[in-house]
């Protein structure tokens, strides 16, 4: 059956006129695709994980007691994109924080190195795994390069679409019939404030769920409390399933880790810190170090985990300086790459992010009675490991294909908006 594969998406838009490029979609791998002609790309050194594990940081920690959902593979991703609309300081800042180290008339094929994420994302939303987009909504009263417009078309498959942010009604009411159509997100009311002057409105978005191989049998999912913390209690669907998979015991972080497989390159990593720890754990693990520092082995558990829905937005003008990218979101920004007009550049920025769990899997629950049954056999003298996800804890989807962690959630409480 199909895990649900749900719709990401990240939109905003008015559009008082729509420019919609003309050029026909252009295959990946077709020899004179612009961003193919550098040679000089095979050179560039980057350095994708410093940028993804500085987002993943700093998001983590960010209000610690409300529930949290991003990807740093999609951010990453938008903001390359970004780079073909910036010049001057504010593209070497943007590619410096990026993990590349160019200068300006270097900068032109650095899309070229994003290619393994865009394919990977557009890969995955192919199968259906999950759903992403990016919106990007400028200003109508400027005039723009079409050249831009043909860049992002052919690169990202972004169209982008014109507004006029001084009717702000109009313009709030088109973004978020965009985002939401297209999304497929309806609950996903994008705008609240825009300045009337905005430039340029940028908004990412994926969605993902269905994330389980082997679905979990939803007779077994029972009402039980979840321990919000030492003064919040609320019920949940508890969902539960026993089967082989990757166990390790985090000793010095305090914390016992089980990871599923999703698809052959998607790994689903679950946190669940003890009791007393969930703070010091946000602001201690490292992901990619943990994983390897701490041994790891297949055992039988038993593991009972809460349905949930979460959806975050959130304001990249206020994430970006703390990464470093402090050019980009002064009105002093340099945007020659968009337009060649000269004005104080207000833009914004959004990440969308929703991810839903619950019991549907690629595989039903009964296909997998035998296997069990079989793995019993083999592993007669244990008792599975009861794992029970009662109380904070953090979810990972890592991508083995592109060593990046496609989704980050720090549920606090499932219940919860
Ligand atoms: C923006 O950068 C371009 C390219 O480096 C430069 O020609 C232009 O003068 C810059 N614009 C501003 C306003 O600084
Ligand atoms: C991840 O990829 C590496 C190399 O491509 C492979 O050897 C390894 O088995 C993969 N791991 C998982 C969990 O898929």
């Amino acid at each position: 059956m199909s895990p649900g594969k749900m719709p990401l998406v990240l939109i905003l838009g008015a559009l008082i006129s729509s420019i919609t490029c003309e050029s026909q979609s252009i295959k990946w791998d077709e020899p004179h695709h612009p961003w193919r002609r550098t040679p000089r790309s095979q050179d560039v050194k980057v350095d994708h994980e410093v940028f993804a594990q500085k987002l993943v940081k700093t998001l983590i920690v960010e209000n610690p007691n409300e529930n949290v959902i991003f990807s740093p593979m999609s951010i990453s991703t938008s903001l390359a994109m970004m780079s073909e609309g910036t010049s001057s300081w504010t593209l070497v800042n943007l590619l410096q924080v990026l993990g590349f180290h160019l200068s300006e008339h270097e900068a032109r094929d650095v899309h070229h190195s994003f290619m393994v994420f865009i394919q990977r994302l557009h890969q995955l939303e192919r199968e259906a795994i999950l759903r992403h987009k990016d919106f990007l909504f400028i200003n109508h009263h400027r005039r723009i390069h079409q050249k831009f417009l043909e860049e992002i078309w052919k690169i990202y498959k972004v169209e982008v679409q014109m507004i006029n942010f001084r009717d702000k009604e109009t313009a709030k009411k088109e973004i978020d019939h965009t985002v939401a159509q297209k999304a497929q997100d309806r609950h996903c009311e994008l705008i609240t404030m825009l300045d009337p002057e905005t430039f340029l409105l940028l908004v990412n978005y994926i969605s993902m769920k269905g994330i389980w191989q082997v679905a979990f049998d939803s007779r077994l999912t029972h009402q039980e409390t979840f321990f919000v913390n030492e003064h919040q209690k609320v019920q949940v669907d508890m969902m539960r399933k026993t089967e082989q998979m990757l166990y390790s015991r985090w000793d010095d972080l305090h914390a016992t880790v089980v990871e599923l497989t999703y698809t052959e390159d998607l790994a689903v990593v679950l946190v669940l810190p003890d009791d007393g720890h969930f703070h010091s754990v946000l602001r201690k693990m490292d992901l990619r170090t943990d994983r390897t520092r701490y041994a790891k082995d297949m055992r039988m558990v038993e593991l009972i985990l809460p349905k949930f829905n979460i959806f975050s937005k959130i304001d990249l003008k206020k994430v970006l300086p703390k990464l470093g990218i402090r050019d980009m979101v002064t009105t002093e920004a340099n945007f020659s790459g968009i337009t060649e007009e000269v004005f104080p550049a207000i833009i914004e920025a959004m990440h969308q992010a929703r991810m839903e769990v619950n019991e549907k899997g690629m595989r039903m629950a009964t296909d997998c009675a035998m296997d069990m049954a079989e793995d019993r056999l083999l592993h007669q003298s244990a008792e599975p490991l009861r794992l029970k996800f009662n109380k904070p804890f953090l979810m990972f989807v890592v991508d083995n294909k592109t060593q990046t962690e496609l989704v980050v959630a720090r549920v606090v409480n499932p219940r919860a908006e």
